[in-house]
């Protein structure tokens, strides 16, 4: 790939520039809610990144975001029709266009020849992006991706002709193939020198984007406009332009605040910033919940996982939404903050009903402090949705039970996704299982409990009645698993909830 990481100096803080294939461009003519997919196929030419869905589903868009990150640069694959332009200010993009170079194929695309990964060849460009940004990462470690990662990196690309077979087997061929170098150490060098300390301020056709570069800034554009569309990564907010047809006319972004983003152990608690993307939330929680494995992995893909972020999950509140079971188990506390001051408030307190939440228009999640496990915790989670990747749940579930040394269960923490119009614990639930033994007889009184605490709603992920089942099971399961007399084994607790 040749690249040109000359970048000019920046003529005013109004104008997004970022790298195209390893060239800079200037843009101060796109609106601020364009999709890159659209810039990329109408302003640009570069037609080889697909519009399938246009939310995020299959995967025909993916291209590839290159940022500065914490020892160097990071690669990571993105669904380009739910990003915005402005959003790539100071990035890097690569597409399926930049990856051949002098006449050859990149090892990715000559993999994908070799073991016959294409025939309509239209979801062909978005597992081209998803395996490069694979094999740029292993070749830069020198490792080979287990088939697991292979599986995980691909599960957002869809393929409705070829199977998955060739193309798994072309993940590894690939790097079977002589191997072609990407030069990260240029690329941070082009980054650093695009990064700018003045924030973005960019205005188009009486539409604003703002890209704050410090929080100071970000709460007083907060306060100054209130009614502006908070933007983090975008996997929600850009469904409101695909599929709802809103214009935005005001955003602020949120990514690229290293406040926003970190993620720390503080005080007993993983105190998760509301800027981390979902992939390094989801990895900070599964050190010390491990339990939290199987959700992270089918939360979504990883390209909606790389851009969307865990703040984002818990503002949106969706009542489908699969972070907040788990969190509300674990309570879960979130600091709001606006000019003023920070609050602390329980998640199960933040949702007022249905897409009501209790954040001022001045306030912003800052971030979201998780305790740490203590030594008697029973932790499960689990998602019942009618695909095993890359959907949206039925039934979401969470469980945290303080066990003592008898079996009693001290305290009882119940919570659910799809239940009810917000992610929502069950007071009924756990007061049917504090204080009582963890038996089959407790268990029974707290699946029926549940009948008390929800009605669901049927819709076309779920009937109602299928919905309470679900709900009750997960429970009963959550009993099979952890019983003390007779836990499953680790082989039977592997099959799917689904
Ligand atoms: C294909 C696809 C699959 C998905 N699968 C799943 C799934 O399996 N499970 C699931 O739970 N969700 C899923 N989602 C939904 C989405 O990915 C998540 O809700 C994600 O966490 C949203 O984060 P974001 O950073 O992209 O938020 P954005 O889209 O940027 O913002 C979402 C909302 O939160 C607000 N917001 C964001 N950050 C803050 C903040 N710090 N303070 C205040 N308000 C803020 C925004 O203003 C907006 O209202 C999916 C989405 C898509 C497109
Ligand atoms: S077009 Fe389907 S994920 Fe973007
Ligand atoms: S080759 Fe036709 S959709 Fe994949």
């Amino acid at each position: 790939m040749q690249q040109d990481l000359t970048m000019p100096p920046d003529p005013d803080s109004g104008a997004i520039r970022f790298l195209l294939g390893g060239h800079p461009v200037v843009e101060r003519a796109v609106d601020p809610d364009c999709t890159v997919l659209e810039y990329l196929r109408r302003r640009r030419g570069l037609c080889g990144s697909k519009e399938g869905c246009a939310e995020g589903d299959c995967g025909a868009c993916t291209v590839v975001i290159a940022e500065r990150a914490p020892g160097g640069v990071a690669l990571k694959a993105v669904n380009s029709c739910i990003q915005f332009v402005p959003a790539l200010d100071g990035k890097a993009l690569y597409t399926v266009e930049h990856l051949a170079a002098e006449g050859k194929l990149h090892p990715v695309q000559q993999a994908m020849v070799d073991c016959h990964g294409s025939q309509c060849g239209f979801c062909t460009p978005g597992f081209v992006m998803s395996l490069w940004a694979l094999y740029v990462a292993h070749r830069a470690t020198g490792s080979r991706p287990p088939d697991a990662e292979v599986r995980s990196a691909l599960a957002g690309n869809l393929c409705r002709c070829t199977g998955y077979r060739p193309i798994l087997a072309a993940a590894q061929h690939m790097f079977e193939l002589p191997a072609v170098a990407f030069d990260l150490a240029a690329l941070q060098a082009a980054l650093d020198k695009l990064a700018r300390d003045a924030p973005l301020a960019y205005a188009y056709a009486g539409r604003h984007f703002h890209a704050p570069r410090d929080l100071p800034h970000l709460l007083a554009l907060r306060a100054q406009y209130p009614q502006a569309t908070l933007l983090a990564g975008g996997t929600d907010v850009g469904l409101w332009v695909n599929k709802q047809l809103r214009r935005l006319d005001h955003i602020i972004y949120l990514g690229g605040l290293e406040q926003l983003e970190a993620i720390s152990d503080v005080d007993g608690h993983i105190r998760i910033g509301a800027g981390a993307k979902l992939e390094a939330a989801y990895a900070a929680l599964c050190a010390h919940y491990p339990q939290l494995f199987e959700m992270w992995q089918r939360f979504a893909s990883r390209p909606i996982r790389n851009a969307g972020t865990l703040g984002g999950n818990v503002a949106n509140g969706s009542p489908i939404g699969d972070s907040m079971p788990a969190l509300l188990a674990l309570g879960a506390q979130l600091r709001l903050t606006n000019r003023a001051r920070t609050r602390v408030l329980p998640l199960e307190n933040f949702y007022l009903g249905y897409q009501k939440k209790d954040l001022a228009a001045d306030e912003i999640l800052l971030a979201i402090d998780v305790p740490l496990p203590g030594p008697h915790l029973e932790f499960r989670t689990y998602k019942v949705a009618k695909r095993y990747d890359s959907d949206i749940s039925a039934v979401c579930a969470a469980f945290a039970l303080e066990l003592d040394a008898n079996g009693t269960i001290g305290s009882a923490r119940v919570a659910y996704g799809g239940m009810a119009a917000t992610p929502a614990r069950a007071p009924q639930a756990e007061a049917a299982l504090a204080g009582r033994p963890w038996c089959e007889h407790t268990v029974r009184g707290a699946m029926r409990a549940l009948a008390r605490d929800y009605a669901p709603i049927a819709d076309m992920r779920a009937s109602s009645a299928y919905r309470m089942q679900t709900a009750q099971n997960l429970l009963y399961r959550m009993y099979l698993e952890t019983r003390p007399d007779a836990p499953l084994t680790a082989a039977e607790t592997s099959v799917h909830a689904n």
